[in-house]
């Protein structure tokens, strides 16, 4: 890892505009992706997660949605752009040689009708020009990366390849013109234990060799705590809680991480500890005032005297402020947060 920011995202909101009115899925976020870091996006069903992922690559859908503020990417030579302002030939660029995206569900990404080699040279051909036997060369290459049998792979329709074995192609796919950022959406999700385990190890190894930094979207805690140098959690938009995952994990400042945290059976520890968070998140097309997650949170509640959320709450929505050197958190009482479950991050 190093100082230098890769992208540097700076009060990103994107709408979509739906029949029941404009639906703001990403509110202000505000943060920066240092070279071959990992950073997890976590947060419930609807928080806006693959919303921002596609943001960072402008993979939004060109009708219906309207991203607005600054997405800058650092290129190697030290030159930076906005990706929300580059012309449509510089961002076809920008794609799968700088920034590729590996998509949400395994099985919707690769084209069911064609074999997976057809597929790989597609995005080979489209992007570089290269001879019959470089672009096999490096098919070659990417598969055995991700521990894929090529000559298995390659001539095979998606459908006769395992859940696994299809994620792992799509990682291979996007790895094949060296982007320096990869952005993952669920890379695990849906996957059995043990296959979920060989994705994590492959992920794992390919960063400390190829040095991409990375950015993944999980529902899975105990993955973003092994895989992600740093964590954002995601609440109704917007990004409430950013820092290191180790101590995010261990001593999280805001009451919906903690409250997440909670909701998982703990590494170590009695299981008698977890407890889900009550209610479920507010419909991004009428946000209620001040901070949304006040109708659920029990800290306000305990603030306001059990006589609803504490008055400022429900008046101001909290910037994300800074609570430590490498913290921030989007929470007026952050410093009131008591978090007691012991927490193993990263074997330690
Ligand atoms: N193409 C779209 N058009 C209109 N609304 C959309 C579109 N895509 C997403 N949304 C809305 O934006 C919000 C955020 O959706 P998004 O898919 O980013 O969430 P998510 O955190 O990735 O959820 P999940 O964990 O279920 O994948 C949701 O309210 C969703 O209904
Ligand atoms: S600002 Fe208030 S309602 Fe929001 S998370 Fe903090 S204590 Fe809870
Ligand atoms: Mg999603």
């Amino acid at each position: 890892m190093t100082d230098e920011p890769v992208l540097a995202v700076r009060d990103l909101v994107v709408e979509y505009r739906t029949p029941a009115g404009p639906v703001r899925a990403v509110r202000g976020a505000s943060f920066d992706l240092y070279e071959g870091e990992s950073l997890a996006l976590v947060g419930e069903s609807g928080c806006g997660k693959t919303t921002l992922g596609l943001a960072l690559l402008r993979l939004l859908p060109r009708l219906g949605s309207t991203p607005h503020g600054e997405v800058r990417y650092r290129r190697a030579d030290g030159s930076t752009v906005d990706l929300l302002t580059m012309r449509k030939e510089q961002l076809r660029r920008f794609r799968w040689h700088e920034a590729a995206m590996v998509f949400q569900g395994a099985m919707n990404a690769l084209n069911p009708v064609l074999r997976v080699q057809d597929q790989m040279y597609d995005t080979i051909r489209a992007h570089r020009s290269m001879s019959a036997s470089a672009a096999r060369k490096r098919c070659h290459e990417v598969l055995d990366m991700v521990r894929l049998e090529p000559r298995r792979v390659m001539p095979s329709y998606p459908h006769e390849l395992s859940g696994g074995m299809r994620q792992r192609v799509l990682i291979a796919m996007a790895l094949l013109l060296s982007p320096r950022v990869l952005v993952l959406d669920e890379p695990t999700t849906a996957l059995d234990i043990l296959t979920q385990r060989s994705i994590v190890d492959v992920l794992q190894e390919l960063r400390r060799e190829l040095g991409f930094a990375m950015v993944f979207v999980t529902h899975d805690l105990a993955l973003a705590a092994e895989l992600a140098d740093r964590v954002a959690t995601m609440y109704a938009g917007r990004i409430v809680e950013l820092g290191d995952s180790r101590d995010v994990f261990a001593a999280p400042r805001h009451p919906y991480t903690a409250g997440l945290i909670r909701a998982v059976p703990p590494a170590v520890g009695e299981a008698t500890e977890i407890s889900s968070i009550p209610g479920g998140p507010p419909s991004l097309a009428a946000l209620p005032p001040g901070c949304p997650f006040s109708v659920r949170c029990g800290l306000s509640a305990e603030v306001g005297d059990g006589d609803g959320p504490a008055g400022v709450c429900v008046q101001a929505d909290p910037e994300l402020t800074r609570t430590g050197e490498r913290h921030e958190v989007a929470c007026h009482y952050s410093d009131r947060v008591e978090f007691t479950r012991e927490v193993v991050v990263d074997g330690v």
